[in-house]
C-alpha cells in the first residue's frame, strides 16, 4: 500500500538524518529535495550563470540533467554525470541556494520531477524540504513538520561543521537562510493536518521514535 511520508522543516532540525533513518527502518526509499536545488545551484555556479538573472536560472533548472540516489543507504548525486555529492554541500553553494530556491519557475520543474520520483517509487517514499506537505505532496499519507529552536538548530549545525564556523559566522548562515526560505515556503508552522516533532529536547534516536510513532498512528 501506498506510504508517502512527506517531512518538511527548518535548517539544523535533524531532518535529513532522521529522515533517512526513518526510510531505512520502514523499508521506503528516501528523496531529498534540498539537493536538487543544491544541484541547480551547483549547476549554475559551474557554468558562471549569474544567480541573480532569472531567465537563466530557470532555463539550466529545466535543462538540468539530474540522476538522484533515492536510496537511504548511500547519497549520490550526478549532474551531467560528474559527482557533485559533496560538492553541493559546500558552504558557497548553501550561500547561494536561496537564490535558486525563490526562483518560481526553478520551483515548478523541480517539484515536477519531485512528484514524478514520488510515483515511480509506487508512493512508498519518505520525502524531506521545505514545501513537501503543502505543495508537493499535499495528498501524502503521513505529513510532519520536525522543528527545533533556533538554540538547538545553531549547536547541530554547528557540530555538523566540524566547530570550523564562528558562533556569528553559523548564526548568519543558518538565519539568514532561514529567513530567506521563509518568503517561498511556509516550513515554520504546521498547516492543517500536519503532526508537529519539536526535536529541541530529544536525541537522534528519541526524534527517529517520534516520527515512528507519528507513521504507526
Ligand atoms: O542545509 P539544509 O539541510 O538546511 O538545507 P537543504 O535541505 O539541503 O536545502 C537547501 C535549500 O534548498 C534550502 O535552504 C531552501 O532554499 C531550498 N529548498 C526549498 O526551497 N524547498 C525544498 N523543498 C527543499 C529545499
Amino acid at each position: 500500500r501506498p506510504l508517502v511520508v512527506a517531512i518538511d522543516g527548518p535548517s539544523g532540525s535533524g531532518k535529513s538524518s532522521v529522515s533517512k533513518e526513518v526510510a531505512r527502518r520502514l523499508r521506503v526509499a528516501y528523496l531529498d529535495t534540498g539537493a536538487m536545488y543544491r544541484a541547480v545551484a551547483w549547476d549554475c555556479l559551474e557554468k558562471g550563470i549569474d544567480l541573480t538573472d532569472g531567465a537563466l536560472v530557470e532555463a539550466a533548472a529545466r535543462a538540468l540533467e539530474l540522476e538522484l540516489s533515492t536510496s537511504p543507504d548511500h547519497e549520490r548525486v550526478l549532474v551531467r554525470g560528474t559527482d557533485a555529492t559533496d560538492a553541493i554541500r559546500d558552504p558557497r553553494i548553501s550561500a547561494s541556494v536561496s537564490a535558486v530556491a525563490t526562483n518560481l519557475g526553478v520551483r515548478d520543474e523541480l517539484i515536477r520531477r519531485q512528484r514524478a520520483l514520488i510515483s515511480e517509487h509506487g508512493r512508498r517514499i519518505v520525502v524531506e524540504g521545505r514545501d513537501i506537505t503543502t505543495v508537493v505532496a499535499p495528498d501524502a499519507e503521513v505529513r510532519l513538520l520536525l522543528t527545533a529552536s533556533e538554540e538547538a538548530r545553531l549547536r547541530r549545525r554547528g557540530a555538523q561543521l566540524g566547530g570550523t564556523q564562528s558562533d556569528e559566522q553559523l548564526a548568519q548562515q543558518v538565519l539568514e537562510r532561514d529567513a530567506k526560505d521563509s518568503a517561498v515556503a511556509s516550513f515554520t508552522r504546521a498547516a492543517d493536518g500536519v503532526y508537529t516533532v519539536d526535536s529541541s529536547d530529544l536525541d537522534f534516536e528519541q526524534t527517529v521514535t517520534a516520527v515512528l510513532g507519528v507513521v504507526h498512528a
